[in-house]
């Protein structure tokens, strides 16, 4: 098969990665990718919001599949624009249709619909400034913390966890009458704050049958022992001890079949990824949000452990046969840590040039996947972004694997390097 791959982050890498391992996989071309993905494909020069020329494209080099890794694009509607072109009739598009992917694209669209399957979710309400002034005294009579969300997408800035009433009417009122996040915000989620550890599972549907394809836990805070401001993520582990078969099969009947069956109820056409951000509140899974796509970096250490082939988990989500795949997983524990900028989350440096990773000392069961990398004019590999590579690494404990991601970001240097010493602290 040719495949496209859309998206330039290391979970576009680790896709790249796993995919080019396939049988079925003849040629890959990443749009546009990163330095990293330039070994395992053809970086092509296509904006991933292009929808014409990726359509263009796809014919030219008789593309068969189309993996989406960013949620921009799924929500402005890949999906049912591809399926649109009588050329593109027989493809395989891992993406939700735009109608599904409102389930990330809209926090009250994915309420209501939690709500509707009897999905477990924290309480909430939503308002707009139609039900501005009820929504102050919502919010006065509201426990604290409080969490507000604007309802669209805010490139992962649109929560804010309130811990006085001052602080969320200040933030509500910056949402909905100051357009903080512009339409985005027009709209309103307020949310009860719900006590427990984060953590994520991934699912592949074709909005009837399913398979789990791993889960993990996620480091979102830039410092350590979880402190800071928020990131997007850096680093992950997986599996995690306190994931047991109990907690998810608590997951699999509350969530994630509900969620599934949802889409058939609702008749949501969705082929493609689901990310069940959780919260497991003293053993009990609760819904933060769903995203219609792989998390990053929660790709970069699900798809090392994951030993099924998954371009052909995308043929059988294609073909109907979902439901006989064999999961398998890689032995042990898998940890990925994240070397950032300089400054990240915040205002940081680009093209700072990266050291020579041709020479690092590794074994086979460790992985280098870049993030914001890119090769500047002289061919020379160069910052490109906050966050800049994912190490991955497989151990007997996730202190192993965590030491020789470590051990492997010791032989790794650019200016102003940063990365978490601490990911997997709690299970040492
Ligand atoms: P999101 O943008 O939906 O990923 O939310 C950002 C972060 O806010 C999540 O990863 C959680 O850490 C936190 N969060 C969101 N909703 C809640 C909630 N109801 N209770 C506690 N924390 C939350
Ligand atoms: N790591 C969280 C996300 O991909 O949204």
């Amino acid at each position: 098969m040719n495949i496209l791959l859309l998206g330039s982050g290391g979970r576009e890498n680790a896709l790249a990665w796993k995919m080019q391992q396939s049988h079925h996989c003849s040629q890959l071309f990443i749009a546009p990718g990163n330095a990293g993905t330039a070994a395992y494909g053809t970086n092509v020069t296509l904006a991933t919001l292009d929808f014409e020329a990726i359509k263009q494209f796809c014919i030219d080099n008789k593309i068969q599949l189309v993996v989406v890794g960013p949620e921009e694009p799924l929500v402005k509607g890949i999906y049912d624009f591809l399926k649109n072109a009588n050329e593109l009739k027989n493809i395989i598009i891992v993406a939700p249709s735009a109608s599904a992917s409102q389930l990330e694209g809209s926090k009250s669209f994915a309420k209501e619909f939690m709500q509707k399957n009897n999905i477990p979710t924290a309480a909430y309400a939503e308002f707009t400034i139609e039900n501005y002034e009820q929504g102050k005294t919502y919010l006065q009579q509201h426990s604290l913390p409080i969490v507000l969300k604007a309802d669209g997408l805010a490139a992962g800035k649109g929560v804010v966890i309130c811990n006085t009433l001052s602080e969320a009417l200040i933030s509500f009122e910056e949402m909905i009458v100051n357009k903080q996040f512009g339409n985005a915000s027009a709209k309103v989620v307020v949310e009860e704050f719900l006590q427990g550890i984060e953590v994520s599972v991934f699912a592949l549907t074709n909005g009837k049958d399913y398979q789990i394809i791993g889960h993990a836990k996620d480091y979102k805070r830039i410092g350590e022992g979880d402190t800071g401001l928020n990131t997007g993520g850096m680093g992950c582990v997986s599996p995690v001890p306190f994931m047991d078969e109990i907690f998810m099969q608590k997951v699999e009947e509350k969530i994630v079949k509900p969620t599934i069956q949802g889409f058939q109820n609702d008749h949501l056409i969705y082929d493609g990824f689901v990310f069940f951000g959780l919260m497991n509140c003293n053993g009990e899974p609760y819904v933060i949000e769903y995203n219609c796509r792989l998390g990053d970096p929660e790709t970069e250490v699900i798809l090392p452990r994951l030993e099924t082939d998954l371009v052909s988990l995308f043929a059988a989500m294609d073909n109907g046969t979902l439901e006989d795949a064999n999961i398998e997983y890689n032995e042990g524990y898998f940890a990925t840590v994240m070397a950032v900028s300089g400054g990240y989350p915040g205002e940081y440096k680009k093209d700072v040039p990266i050291s020579d990773l041709s020479k690092i000392e590794m074994e086979k069961t460790s992985f280098i996947f870049h993030a914001g990398t890119k090769l500047d004019a002289e061919n020379n590999l160069v910052t490109n972004g906050g966050r800049v590579m994912a190490i991955t690494s497989q151990g007997n404990s996730i202190k192993e694997a965590v030491d020789k991601s470590k051990q492997i970001l010791s032989q790794i240097h650019f200016d102003g390097m940063y990365f978490r010493k601490d990911i997997g602290y709690e299970f040492e």
